[in-house]
């Protein structure tokens, strides 16, 4: 790994182990290295099928005027949604590994993903907030109550046409939990997120294009928080600093507008199967002494 990497990897270690409450934030650039292709990315599902995105923008307008017509539509064998069944055949890679040992060593408090998969969990992680839900659940557009999507025969449903299925609680009509686009993001999981981004003073951000909002607005909420930090100064006397409070890294294949517009402090350009466990290494390395 070429020198200003490894630099930076080492500050990334040193910032972490220094850090008294860090938070990861992760998109889909985190789990193509366990098979799931991203969106934006090169090979994304959006590059390559830029009417799918299209059409993924009519979903919620649909899912509002006819819940029945919309669940016969997704349930559709070539439907996108299919390919989100299979998130339960994938494996987590080094990068999520890397994040549930830093959570393990007490230094990662939180992970906010944008990713409906369940890698970050399966790879052992405790404190994770689905901010764009968990295609392996579904929920009520009336209570909010999420359940098991494996609770559901939704192909029985079907052909006893009993779609959309129903809220057990208030018989309100269930959706995927994923958000889809035009949705606003359910209120738990976005005032738990925006809570993170304020009391954390480290954000590690990896594998996202951070161009989808309001995810995208983390980070910006975290980089207008100011410290007072007193220092002193040659004289002797001590100085009171107005600082940033929160220290952001991404972990990331490609430069974001995160980058250009240098909300993040740096970035570490590479794949976060290789970054992640090489910061955790440094990170195990520096605890030790
Ligand atoms: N390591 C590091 N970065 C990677 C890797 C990897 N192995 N693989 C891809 N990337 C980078 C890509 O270069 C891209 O910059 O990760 C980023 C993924 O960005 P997107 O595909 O836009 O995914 P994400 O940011 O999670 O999208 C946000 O958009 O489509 C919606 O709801 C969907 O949650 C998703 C949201
Ligand atoms: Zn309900």
């Amino acid at each position: 790994m070429q020198n200003r990497a490894e630099d930076l990897i080492k500050r990334a270690a040193i910032d972490s182990v220094d850090s008294k409450y860090a938070i990861a934030l992760t998109g889909a650039g985190i789990s193509t290295e366990s098979g799931i292709p991203d969106f934006r990315g090169p090979d994304g599902i959006w590059t390559r099928h830029p009417e799918a995105e299209r059409e993924a923008y009519e979903h919620y307008g649909e899912l509002l005027r006819d819940p029945e017509a919309h669940w016969e539509k997704i349930l559709e064998p070539d439907s996108i949604f299919s390919e989100f069944d299979k998130f339960g055949e994938y494996a987590p890679n080094p990068g999520h590994y890397a994040l549930a040992r830093l959570e393990k060593l007490g230094i990662l408090k939180s992970t906010i993903t944008q990713n409906a998969d369940g890698l970050h969990q399966k790879a052992g992680s405790r404190n994770v907030i689905e901010y764009h839900g968990s295609m392996a659940k579904l929920r009520c557009m009336s209570c909010g109550s999420r359940f098991d999507r494996k609770a559901f025969d939704l192909e029985e449903l079907k052909g006893e046409g009993q779609l959309p299925p129903r809220c057990e609680k208030c018989n309100g009509v269930l959706k995927y939990d994923g958000v889809y686009f035009r949705e606003p993001i359910p209120s738990d999981v976005a005032h738990l997120s925006l809570e993170e981004a304020w009391k954390c003073d480290l954000m590690l951000i990896c594998g996202t294009s951070a161009v989808v909002y309001p995810f995208a607005s983390l980070p910006r909420t975290a980089r207008q928080r100011r410290i007072e930090k007193e220092r002193q100064t040659e004289t002797g006397l001590y100085a009171v600093e107005d600082i940033q409070a929160v220290t952001i890294i991404e972990a990331n294949a490609d430069l974001t507008p995160l980058t250009y517009e240098k909300i993040s402090g740096y970035l570490i350009q590479g794949r976060t199967g290789n970054v992640l466990p090489h910061i955790v290494e440094e990170v195990e390395r520096i605890m030790v002494r």
